[in-house]
């Protein structure tokens, strides 16, 4: 039992530390980006109801309000809040990617 308490205290240590992100939910996330981000943003994120997620168009805003938008939303836009579905390594490694942008061939 005492076992059972110390795994479930170190656990989320784990995951929330983490900012290596394993490859499997490395491929969901860039799954996610596409198929989720892109209903708004452009398949090929080049933009449609959201504005463009490339790497020209992120480069004028501070990395903190990019992470803040995809985590919290945007209140009054139909950028929804994606903190129920991403922690905060995941969308900060999202970001990462399209930051340095996605190679459109990779998947
Ligand atoms: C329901 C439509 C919708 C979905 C789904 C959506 N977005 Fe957005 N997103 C928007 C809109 C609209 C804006 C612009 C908000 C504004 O007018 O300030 C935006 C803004 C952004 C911005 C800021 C860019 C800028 O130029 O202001 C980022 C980054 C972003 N979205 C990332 C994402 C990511 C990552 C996902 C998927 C996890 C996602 N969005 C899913 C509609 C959406």
């Amino acid at each position: 039992m005492k076992r059972l308490f110390a795994l479930l205290f170190f656990l989320p240590a784990l995951t929330v530390g983490a900012d290596e992100i394993p490859p499997e939910r490395q491929s969901d996330l860039l799954h996610l980006l596409r198929h989720d981000c892109g209903a708004c943003h452009g398949m090929t994120l080049k933009g449609g109801l959201g504005p463009p997620l490339l790497p020209q168009s992120l480069a004028i805003y501070p990395r903190e309000f990019l992470l803040q938008t995809i985590l919290l939303g945007r209140a009054g836009t139909p950028m929804p809040p994606w903190r129920d579905f991403l922690t905060q390594a995941e969308a900060e490694w999202l970001l990462e990617q399209l930051l340095k942008g996605i190679d459109d061939n990779a998947s």
